[in-house]
């Protein structure tokens, strides 16, 4: 594994990166400190540079959305419908009237949040069953890998209980807008520092566009049950991502079920060629300790909003 905390990357064995190298990492503010202070040494006089970023674009959910009392409370019925549906074969113990309370609950939660531009990140959609499913199962511990905004660690922080405890890892934090006080944050990768887990309900959100694979292995062998995989992408929609978590949930299961025998695999994403190499993909058990697998629902008839991603939630069968 190789970061580029630059670019936000990590790169790995299992595909070929779009043949792309990491950079240097390259501190801009304290190269321009140094420069400033050259000049004034030798030249007697300061340049001084502003740089102005545009102003980011409220995400859609923000400005367009539904204001009747009696369509919001349509559209909750169908969500709830989805979230029943999509549980069926979990073995989650819920309650409707629970969840209708919690998707009131939701609107304002998001209504509230400190990052209103999500073009990276989870959108409405993803946010809405993120948050539902987090009560639900109501986790002493979160693991969040892949920070960004901090938009998902506002939500676990908002769906979650005083007591819980929240362990943030990001490669780059220069972007985040939110500081959770339950949250411990963690400038490396998940694998440099372990989080101190005890035998507790743990719910970990992999969103670090690093091997899914590897973070399933992690999640089982520390006994994490409860996982949410962003971009949990297929053999078939890969293509639509600009840095997939290769390999992906949905792409091993591909593997098992299409019995694919080639050593490479190859697609085009924005004119760069991804290969991905299936050899080196075949001590692949670790999805036979998954109980349930499945993918959020699109939900653009009932919300409005285009999903931003596939995200997945995974259940490993329990090994206590
Ligand atoms: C898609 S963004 C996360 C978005 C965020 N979860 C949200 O929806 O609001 C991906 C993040 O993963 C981070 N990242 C890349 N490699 C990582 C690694 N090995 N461990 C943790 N974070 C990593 C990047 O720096 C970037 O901030």
């Amino acid at each position: 594994m190789k970061f580029d905390q630059y670019k936000k990357k990590t790169y790995t064995r299992y595909w070929n990166n779009f043949s792309e190298q990491p950079k240097k990492f390259i501190n801009t503010s304290l190269f321009f400190k140094k420069l400033k202070k050259v000049l004034n040494k030798f030249l007697g006089f300061t340049i001084s540079v502003r740089i102005k970023k545009n102003k980011p674009q409220k995400d859609e959910a923000y400005i367009s959305y539904p204001v009747e009392q009696n369509i919001k409370k349509h559209r909750n019925t169908l969500i709830i419908k989805e979230i029943c549906s999509f549980l069926e074969l979990s073995n989650l113990k819920y309650n409707r009237s629970n969840i209708e309370k919690y998707l009131d609950e939701f609107d304002y939660v998001f209504s509230q949040s400190p990052i209103k531009e999500h073009e990276s990140g989870f959108g409405y959609n993803e946010a809405v069953f993120f948050y539902t499913l987090l009560k639900i199962i109501n986790p002493e511990i979160v693991i969040e890998s892949g920070v960004m905004k901090g938009f998902t660690t506002y939500l676990i922080d908002a769906a979650t209980d005083d007591d819980c405890k929240i362990y943030s890892y990001d490669i780059n934090f220069e972007n985040n807008m939110f500081n959770s006080k339950k949250a411990t944050y963690i400038n490396t990768d998940i694998t440099n520092k372990i989080p101190p887990i005890t035998n507790k309900k743990i719910v970990a959100l992999w969103d670090d566009h690093t091997s899914q694979m590897d973070r399933l292995k992690f999640s089982q062998k520390h006994n994490i049950q409860y996982n949410f995989f962003d971009d949990d992408l297929s053999f078939l929609n890969i293509h639509s991502d600009g840095w997939p978590p290769i390999p992906t949930i949905s792409m091993l299961k591909d593997i098992k079920n299409m019995k694919l025998s080639s050593e490479t695999l190859s697609w085009i994403s924005r004119n760069r060629e991804g290969i991905v190499y299936l050899k080196d993909l075949i001590e692949i058990d670790c999805i036979d300790q998954i109980h349930f697998h499945k993918v959020f629902p699109q939900l653009f008839p009932i919300t409005g909003y285009s999903n931003h991603s596939q995200c997945s939630l995974v259940i490993n069968k329990i090994f206590r």
